[in-house]
Parts: structure tokens; sequence; C-alpha cells
């Protein structure tokens, strides 16, 4: 049994549920009211937890998620200490000031914090470094001050510590901790990074007057030798720089060139940008905004204040990607709320038909879903609103080897990505045999700044026209696929197998090398395993890790299973779900939810 069950079962023997719920629900409604922030349309007579941002498990609350609401004031005492079930609080890019609450060190379950961008200050409290559940802790943007603690090495589970751009002093400490993701840039720390860090990319401390690897070293002995030095080398020395210094600025003029070249292609294609759409007087479900317009149809009622059709269409545009179904762009709207937005091509279901299929899209509610947020459908355009994930595609983050600050994905991480899309796409089918997410490949696995996989572009293949035709050589569809409208759940399965040979290889499925004679990646593995059971099929990358080969294996053979020829030789997601969590790899991950 995953050691999850074993403590929510733990908890349901020991308490009785009801009325830590009702207490649970006091608390909700008093930090409700301390807060004030954006009116939350909570139903008071229903559960609290089907409010918005509550989740709760097994009758207790275990999430409470607001971010971005418009809150303000201090956390009031003796209110959050109250959820005692509570494991994740997300208060993020609120208003939020003084001090943190010392009842939070009585939340013994609680494992992410998420309290960044924000305005709270003093220095960390002391009680923070007992709270051993801590598994991410994010700071980042606020007004804390004072030194980072050494104590820190107290919370033993803790993984992700992000405390940028607040206004710590002194050093960084030694912290003997495992952190995956650490960043401490832009406060005022100097000194010496601490070894344990030196792997870390460099703008994890920028920002500060910290020196040592990833940055440069920390005595400049340049200086001093230099009075050892012949005049005669000074004198070469410094016509050797004044060359160096000649060709930087013939390299930086011409890299100018070349972007402004290049600006001028990006803004031709920006002119491609969702033009004003015509207004229609067919708007069914339609509301008007203050303006006048017909505006978008919201999903995600609780957004419809936070901007509208105007907004969206004189927002700056950055396409971010051409995909099966239409363009994605990258829509800023000011006031920090960024978007992305798909332009379907090819639609052709009615406007009701459509809203239908959105409405049911939209609710396929899961944290590995890029949520949709909102729609727009008139004659010449329909558009989709998301929201929009920062770190980018899978897909680039395995293969676009850019050079400047690309580090290969950890074999944790893409465990990670595996194990979550498989919950998400488990979701999805779970709503029914005919529900099936229909596009699953790197490049529609985004991933969050916690580098979490969040799904886009699914159910998006029941709304295109019969014009988008499949394309001769896809890499990712299933063999019996051939109108890419009708995907089955055992096709996602297929490509569903396919990005677990990506991750585990390394290798693009699209890639041409693999392609060209036909030869699709789940063949090449299936041959190259055949031919010699110790070939080496593992991404170059995966080598230096240690202790996870029977992981890797076994992860190996998930792919070669889900990608079988027969359809009804694959499992079922529900099935691989299972199989993966039972590896001991995920066990740490398990926890964490
Ligand atoms: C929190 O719990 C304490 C003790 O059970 C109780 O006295 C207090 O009223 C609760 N606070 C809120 C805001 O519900
Ligand atoms: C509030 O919840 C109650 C009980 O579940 C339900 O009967 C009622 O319709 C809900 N009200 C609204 C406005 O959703
Ligand atoms: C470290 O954690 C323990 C619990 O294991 C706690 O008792 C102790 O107070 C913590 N130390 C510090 C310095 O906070
Ligand atoms: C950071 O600290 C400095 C010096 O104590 C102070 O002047 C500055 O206002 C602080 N900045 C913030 C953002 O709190
Ligand atoms: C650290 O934070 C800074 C400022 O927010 C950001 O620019 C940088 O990319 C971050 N680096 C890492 C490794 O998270
Ligand atoms: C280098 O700097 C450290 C502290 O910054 C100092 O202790 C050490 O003596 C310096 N070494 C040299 C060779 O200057």
């Amino acid at each position: 049994m995953p050691p999850v069950l074993l403590l929510l079962l733990l908890c349901l023997c020991s308490s009785p549920a009801s009325s830590d719920l009702a207490s649970d629900r006091a608390a909700l409604i008093a930090l409700r009211s301390a807060l004030h922030g954006r009116p939350l349309l909570w139903n008071l007579s229903a559960s609290p937890c089907s409010w918005e941002g509550v989740k709760c498990a097994l009758g207790r609350v275990v999430e409470l998620r607001m971010p971005g609401m418009g809150l303000r004031g201090e956390l009031p005492a003796g209110v959050i200490g109250n959820f005692t079930g509570l494991q994740t609080l997300s208060l993020r890019f609120n208003s939020l000031s003084g001090s943190l609450p010392p009842d939070l060190a009585g939340l013994s379950s609680l494992q992410n914090i998420y309290l960044q961008g924000n305005k709270f200050s003093g220095q960390l409290p002391d009680f923070l470094f007992s709270m051993q559940s801590l598994v991410r802790l994010n700071l980042a943007l606020n007004e804390f001050d004072g030194v980072i603690s050494t104590r820190f090495n107290n919370l033993s589970r803790l993984t992700v510590l992000y405390l940028e751009q607040n206004n710590f002093t002194g050093s960084i400490p030694e912290l003997n901790l495992r952190l995956d993701q650490f960043n401490v840039s832009f406060n005022q720390l100097s000194g010496a990074v601490p070894t344990p860090f030196s792997g870390m990319p460099k703008s994890a401390f920028e920002g500060n007057s910290l020196c040592g690897k990833p940055l440069s070293p920390c005595n400049v002995t340049a200086a001093t030798a230099g009075h050892k030095l012949s005049r005669r080398a000074i004198a070469s020395i410094a016509v050797a720089s004044l060359l160096v210094l000649l060709l930087v600025l013939v390299i930086v003029l011409l890299i100018c060139c070349v972007r402004s070249g290049k600006k001028k292609r990006d803004n031709s294609k920006k002119a491609e940008a969702p033009k004003q759409p015509e207004i229609g007087n067919r708007a069914i479900g339609k509301t008007s905004d203050a303006s006048g317009f017909n505006s978008m149809v919201f999903i995600r009622k609780q957004r419809e204040k936070m901007f509208g059709l105007e907004d969206l269409l004189t927002a700056s545009a950055e396409v971010l990607g051409k995909g099966t179904f239409g363009t994605t762009y990258k829509a800023s709207l000011g006031a920090g709320i960024t978007v992305a937005v798909k332009r379907l091509k090819d639609v052709s279901d009615s406007e009701i038909e459509f809203g239908e299929k959105i409405k049911e899209i939209g609710s396929m509610n899961h944290e590995g879903l890029v949520p949709l947020v909102a729609y727009y459908y008139s004659r010449g355009e329909k558009l989709l609103v998301y929201d929009y994930i920062p770190t980018g595609s899978l897909s680039a983050l395995l293969h676009d080897d850019n050079g400047v600050g690309w580090t290969p994905l950890s074999w944790d991480t893409r465990c990670r990505i595996a194990l979550r899309t498989a919950q998400a796409v488990a979701h999805i089918h779970s709503w029914g045999p005919g529900a099936s997410h229909g596009n699953i490949k790197s490049s529609t696995v985004l991933l969050t700044k916690l580098y979490e996989p969040c799904l886009s572009d699914y159910g998006l293949a029941r709304l295109a026209g019969p014009a988008v035709s499949p394309s001769r050589f896809h890499g990712y569809r299933a063999p019996e696929v051939i109108d890419i409208r009708i995907v089955s759940q055992e096709a996602d399965v297929y490509s569903f197998g396919v990005l677990i040979l990506e991750l585990v290889t390394g290798k693009a499925p699209l890639m041409s090398l693999l392609a060209e004679d036909g030869v699709d990646l789940p063949r090449w593995v299936r041959g190259a395993v055949e031919q010699d059971p110790t070939a080496e099929v593992f991404d170059a990358e995966l080598l230096r890790y240690q202790n996870v080969e029977e992981d890797m294996i076994q992860m190996l053979q998930i792919g070669i299973d889900c990608t079988e020829q027969s359809p009804d030789q694959r499992p079922s997601m529900a099935q691989l779900t299972k199989r993966m969590e039972s590896f001991s790899q995920f066990h740490s991950f398990q926890e964490e939810d």
C-alpha cells in the first residue's frame, strides 16, 4: 500500500471527521472575512469542500488555494492553525503583509507553502524550522530580511526553496539538503556560494554580491599578479584586450543586426494575432461588458472581472507555437495577467455545439490539465483562453539544447512528469469510455515553474473540422488512427507510451534520423532491445544517476507495453498509473500530494 493511503487511513481512524470539517469551515469563514479581497462565491449552505480554492480528502480540508485574489492585511493568528489536516497552503500573489502567524507551526501535515508575491516582512520566524513536514517553501517576492538561517538544515524533506527578491543579507549557509529547486537571486547576499550549490544555475544567485562556482571565482588574483609582470607583458596584454574589445563590439553589432531582422519577422507574425473579431448579434449565452463589447464566455467565472475581450484584443501577443488545431499566442494583458490564446482553425460546429463541447472540456478540472479560462466564438474567429504555463513544453526542455542555461532533466523530474501526466490522462479517461485527450505528445505537455506537467490541447480533437488531416509522419499517433477527430483511449495510451520512450531515450519521435527510413521510436527501441538486451537505449544524460537502473528498465517496459500495435493489448491508463505509483522512485512523490 502506498504510504499516502496509510497516512490518510490513520487520520480517518483517529479523528471524528465531521466535527473537524465543521472547525475547518469556521476557520475558512474567519480567514476570508479577515483578509477581504475579491468576493468569493462560496455557497454557505453547501459543504466547504465544494468551495472554490478548497480541496478536501476524507472529510478534512487538505488544500487551500487563493492565489491572486486581492487579499490584503495580516494573516490573523489562531485561524490557519485550525486547519490541522492542511497539506498545501497557497496564498501567492496577494498583498498580504506582516509576519507569518505562529500557529502555522502546529500544522504537522503541511508540505507546500506558496506565499510568493506578497508583502510579508521581518525575519524568518523560528517556528518555521521546526516544520519537519515541509517539502516546498516559496517565499519569493516578499520583503523578508535578516539572514538565511543554517537551521533550514532541520527541514530534511525540503526539496524546493525559493527566497528570491527579498531583502536577505549575510551569506548563503552550507545547507546539506537535497534541494531540486533553489533561488536566492535579488537579495543583498554576499560571500561565497557554498559547494553544495555549485551545480545550480547562475540565475539562482544573480542580483547579489556573491562569488564562487557557478559564478566567477572569489579571489581576483590577476590584480596582485600584475605587479610581477614586466612592462612589455603589460603592454601586450593591453593590446590584446583592445583587440578582444573590438571583436566583442563587432559581434554585438552583428547580433543586433540579426535580432532586429528577426524582430521584424516576429512583428509580421504578430500581425496575424487575433484580429478584432467581427461582432455578430447572434450571441448565445454571451454577456456584454461595460464597453458594450460582446465578450467572451468565461468557464472560470471568478476570472470574469479580471479581463475582457477588449483587453485580449489589445494585448501584446507573441506566437508560442503552431499546433495541429491552430496557433497559440501568449498575450500579456497588463496588471501582470498573462494568458495563452489558441486560435482554432477549421471549426465546423455551430455556436451551440461548440459551446457545449467547450463546457465539457472546461469542466475537466485537474491539476495536471492547463485550465481553460474562457472562449470566444464568432463566425470568423474561435478563440480559447488558457492559463499561461511559463516554463515551456517538455519537447523544448528535452531537445532544444540552446547552450545557455540548458540543463538536462534529471531522472527524478522525468519520473515525476511521467506519473503526473499519466494521472492527468487517467482523469480524462475516467469521464467515460468516449473521453480521450487526443493529442498527447511532448509539445503539448507544458511545465510549470516547479516542473509539474500540465497537459494542453485536451479534447480539442473533437472540435476539429474534417479539413484537419493527419500529417503523414506524426510519431505519436497509434497505427489504427485514421481520423484525428476520433482518438480512442487506447490510442491515447499509445501516444503516452511514445512519450515515455522519449523521456527514457531522450530521442525525439519526430527526429528525421529515425523517421527517414520509416522507423519510428517504438520500433527503434524494440529493435535495439531485441537484438541486444543490454543495448544502450537510455539517454546518455541519465547514466550518471545511481541506483535507478531498475526503475529505468521498468519505465522502458511501460513504454514498450503501451506501444503495442494491437490496441487491445495495451494497458489502460488506470493500470499504468498504479504500476508507476509502485515504483520505489515514486514513494516520496506520493506523500507530497
Ligand atoms: C480555532 O480552534 C480553537 C480551538 O478549538 C477555537 O477556540 C477557535 O475559535 C478556532 N478559530 C476559528 C477561527 O475557527
Ligand atoms: C447551495 O448549496 C445548496 C446545497 O447543496 C444547494 O441546494 C443550492 O442550490 C446551492 N445554491 C447555489 C446558488 O448554488
Ligand atoms: C528541529 O526539528 C526538531 C524536530 O525533529 C525540533 O524539535 C527542533 O526544535 C528543530 N530545531 C530547530 C533549531 O528548530
Ligand atoms: C531592504 O533593506 C534596505 C536596508 O535595510 C532598505 O533600505 C530597503 O528599503 C529594503 N528593501 C525592501 C524592499 O524592503
Ligand atoms: C531565480 O529568480 C530570478 C528572479 O525571479 C529569475 O530571473 C531566475 O530565472 C530564477 N532562476 C532559477 C534557477 O530559478
Ligand atoms: C581568498 O579569499 C578568501 C576569503 O574571501 C581568503 O580567506 C583567502 O586568503 C584568499 N586567498 C588568496 C590566495 O588570496
